[in-house]
């Protein structure tokens, strides 16, 4: 089953002399249950991928498809409802809210969609998480890997179709960073989780499905392992 599909995604920064094609006619898809890495230089259009596919910036040119829908078709009231149930997103910094608990944290998607959280799912992410003991605790109190973890929480907890990350390791040590991987590795291989993940960092996209390598702003590799 198809879960993301890009026609010809194309962005384009400023006019003129200044225009800085950053995407360029993109066009590939993924299927459920894939763990995809993307490599590339940097300012190869990376982040610019993710940020069109996860519906937070509009393309110039193309189309992105989640689950059969075009999301940039939608209203932008339906885009942000789809954004928060179908499409988790994780970043180099964790973004969590300093005065809400590590649950709070977790909890925030179901919440802005005004509906309940179900305790005992949350309990089993906590666990998933490794952060049972860690679930009334506030970020600050929390290690750089740990809030990573409440970071990939609040992204799992509507069960979306697709995971995206933009170097979610970036910030962490090894050990830490080692953690994070398996973590991802474990949402993919045991929940089946898609999973759509950025890096620098060529051992990381080795615990991929398949790497897709870009250099700017085109596909120029895309690898099954
Ligand atoms: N808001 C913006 N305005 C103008 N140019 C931009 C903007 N965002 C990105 N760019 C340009 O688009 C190109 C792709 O940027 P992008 O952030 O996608 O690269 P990246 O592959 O994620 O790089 P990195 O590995 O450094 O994070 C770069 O040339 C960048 O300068
Ligand atoms: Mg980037």
């Amino acid at each position: 089953m198809e879960v993301l599909r890009t026609e010809e995604l194309t962005k384009e920064y400023g006019f003129g002399e200044n225009k800085v094609i950053a995407l360029d006619h993109v066009s590939f898809s993924v299927e459920k249950g894939e763990f995809v890495t993307i490599l590339g230089p940097s300012g190869s259009g990376k982040s610019t991928l993710l940020h069109l596919v996860g519906g937070v910036d509009r393309p110039t040119h193309g189309q992105v498809f989640i689950g059969g829908q075009s999301i940039y078709k939608m209203k932008n009231r339906d885009l942000t409802v789809f954004r928060r149930r179908e499409i988790g997103q994780i970043y180099q910094f964790y973004n969590l809210i300093p005065v809400l608990d590590v649950k709070e944290n977790i909890s925030l998607p179901v919440l802005l969609d005004h509906k309940k959280v179900d305790q005992e799912e949350l309990q089993k992410l906590l666990e998933i998480l490794g952060l049972e003991k860690r679930a009334d605790h506030l970020p600050n109190e929390l290690s750089g890997g740990q809030q990573q973890r409440v970071a990939i929480g609040r992204a799992l907890i509507s069960q979306p179709q697709l995971i995206l990350a933009d170097e979610p390791t970036g910030n962490l040590d090894q050990k830490n960073s080692l953690e994070i991987i398996n973590l991802f590795k474990e949402l993919n291989e045991v929940y089946k989780q898609t999973i759509l993940l950025i890096t620098h960092d060529e051992k990381i996209a080795g615990n991929s499905s398949r790497t897709i390598r870009i250099e700017d702003g085109k596909i120029i590799e895309d690898i099954r392992r």
